[in-house]
């Protein structure tokens, strides 16, 4: 469903080109939920951007659904991107339009007649069971509601593809089970695949088929969750270890109070 293919994406910063995604191949299988894991600053926002072109690579191919995103002219490409929703951890919702109007503008651009837009909206707000909040304002609205309207606007285009970056990142313990409730039913019930980009372990042991380990602009490991699930299974690198131990170690000894999470010896593997 999405091939991507030795991406690279670099930035210009005073000390010259900056590598924010190093040379990464993936392939997303149709109808799976991926997940993306790493530390702040290891390119995952960047690489999911790469995936709809928000953020064009600075080499490498991005194929959805067997197109080549990055051969496609500026209309073709607006016109493929209607297949490929996005979330964000501040759901990014407009705040002087109620949580129905954020929704039918999302449509708006794709150039849906008002009647139609009408429609559509009310459908996808039914999907995430925000009907009753349909004429209610973002403020008024809980963060776990507010991405649940982020994820009817998503999904109000028809999308094959939802691109998540850290959906439950802004939202309290219970509330990111229930938003990724609403992700799961999705793929399982329209077959979205799905793309979830997170720091935390528990998201991707909840809802991810398979995860991709990111560091410093590159995966460095890939498994499946029944891998993970499996017991005696064993990461091959030391941030995926890390990752899964899905555990607060602190150094105790008074030495290592400034060090990082990832820096050896905090590292128990
Ligand atoms: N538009 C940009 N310009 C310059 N540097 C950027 C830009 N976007 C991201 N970066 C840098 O690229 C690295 C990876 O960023 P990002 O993809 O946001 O990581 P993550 O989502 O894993 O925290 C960071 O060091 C970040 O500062
Ligand atoms: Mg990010």
């Amino acid at each position: 469903m999405i091939e991507i293919q030795n991406v690279s994406t670099s930035f210009a910063s005073a000390a010259g080109p900056f590598t924010a995604v190093d040379d990464v191949s993936l392939h997303i299988r149709r109808g799976t939920i991926q997940g993306i894991i790493g530390f702040s600053g290891a390119g995952k926002s960047t690489l999911l951007r790469n995936i709809n072109l928000l953020e064009r690579p600075t080499s490498g191919r991005v194929l959805v659904d067997g197109v080549d995103l990055v051969t496609l002219s500026d209309a073709e490409l607006r016109t493929k991107r209607h297949d490929i929703g996005m979330i964000f951890q501040h759901f990014n919702l407009l705040n002087n339009l109620t949580a129905q109007e954020n929704v039918e503008l999302s449509l708006k651009f794709a150039g849906v007649g008002k009647a139609e837009r009408r429609r559509r909206a009310a459908e996808t707000l039914e999907i995430v069971d925000l009907a009753d909040k349909a004429g209610t304002y973002p403020a008024k609205l809980s963060g776990g509601q507010k991405q649940r309207v982020a994820i009817a606007r998503a999904l109000a285009t028809g999308p094959k593809v939802l691109l998540c970056d850290e959906p439950t990142s802004a939202v309290d313990p219970r509330t990111t089970s229930s938003v990724l409730q609403y992700l799961a039913d999705v793929n399982a019930e329209f077959g979205i695949t799905i793309v979830v980009v997170t720091h935390e372990m528990n998201v991707i042991k909840a809802i991810a088929d398979n995860v991709a380990v990111m560091e410093e602009g590159r995966v460095v490991e890939q498994f499946d969750l029944t891998e993970l699930r499996r017991p005696g299974f064993h990461p091959a690198t030391s941030i995926g270890r890390y990752l899964v131990s899905d555990e607060i170690q602190l150094d105790r000894s008074g030495r290592g109070t400034h060090t990082t999470a990832a820096s050896e010896g905090l590292i128990n593997v």
